[in-house]
């Protein structure tokens, strides 16, 4: 069995999927087979969904979409809603198979959960329960603006919560300019108690590969091990 992460974020929109891709770059740049995988994903944006292309194009391997993508559907709505709309649920044993089938596929899985931590899945579960029936350790994808302080330790309090390891945490600077970036970053050092494994900076055409190097693998192997 390879090794596998779970990239969460402190909101939808923070920078998971670039994170989650640097780090599958990160990966291939090591010599490891890597693979994406986005369990859930709403929003559809013209002949696909993007978040599911991003990772199969930063992976060494391209998956099936039947096993890394097991639930994608049209409207960018909150995923519980957008499974009901479609008449189905969301069934989580049915992601784990789909996860250890991808696992025979290369030696690192990369997962990135939808939206926030605690974002339901369905009437009785969340994308937490989902992180722990995967067991993998997780990487908190903090997108540095305004009220994340907040969010990053309401998040980082919850994986602990779950049992689950957090492996690092990575300040995105997804803000052309955010005051006092220095000085939040530095507060979320202190209180995050998991290694920072990288601060990406603003990016104005952000691409996977030259995000990368900015990511430390060597902390998140160590963090995780
Ligand atoms: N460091 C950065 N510099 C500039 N733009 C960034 C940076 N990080 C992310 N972005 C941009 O912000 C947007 C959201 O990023 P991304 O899609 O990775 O977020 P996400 O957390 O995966 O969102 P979702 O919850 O929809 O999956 C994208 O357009 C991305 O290119
Ligand atoms: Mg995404």
């Amino acid at each position: 069995m390879g090794q596998g992460f779970f990239v969460t974020g402190t909101d939808t929109g923070v920078g998971k999927t670039l994170v989650a891709c640097a780090l599958l770059r990160a990966f291939a740049g090591a010599g490891k087979s890597a693979v994406g995988m986005k369990p859930v994903a709403a929003g559809r944006e013209g002949t696909g969904w993007a978040d599911a292309e991003a990772l199969a194009s930063a992976g060494t391997v391209r998956p099936p979409s039947r096993i890394a993508n097991p639930y994608a559907f049209e409207p960018a709505i909150a995923p519980h809603i957008a499974a009901q709309l479609a008449g189905i649920e969301i069934d989580i044993e049915m992601i784990g198979r789909a996860y250890e089938e991808l696992s025979r596929l290369a030696e690192v899985v990369v997962v990135e959960g939808a939206g926030g931590f605690l974002v339901p899945l369905n009437e009785r579960q969340t994308g937490a329960d989902l992180a722990i029936r995967l067991g993998l350790p997780v990487v908190l994808v903090v997108g540095m603006r305004l009220g994340c302080l907040n969010h990053a330790l309401l998040t980082r309090r919850q994986i602990e919560a779950c049992g689950l390891r957090c492996a690092g945490w990575v300040a995105n600077c997804f803000l052309p300019d955010m005051p006092c970036l220095d000085g939040n970053i530095r507060a979320l050092e202190q209180r995050l108690a998991c290694p920072l494994l990288g601060v990406v900076p603003f990016r104005r055409d952000p691409v996977p590969a030259g995000i990368a190097p900015f990511l430390s693998l060597g902390l998140l192997v160590e963090a995780a091990a």
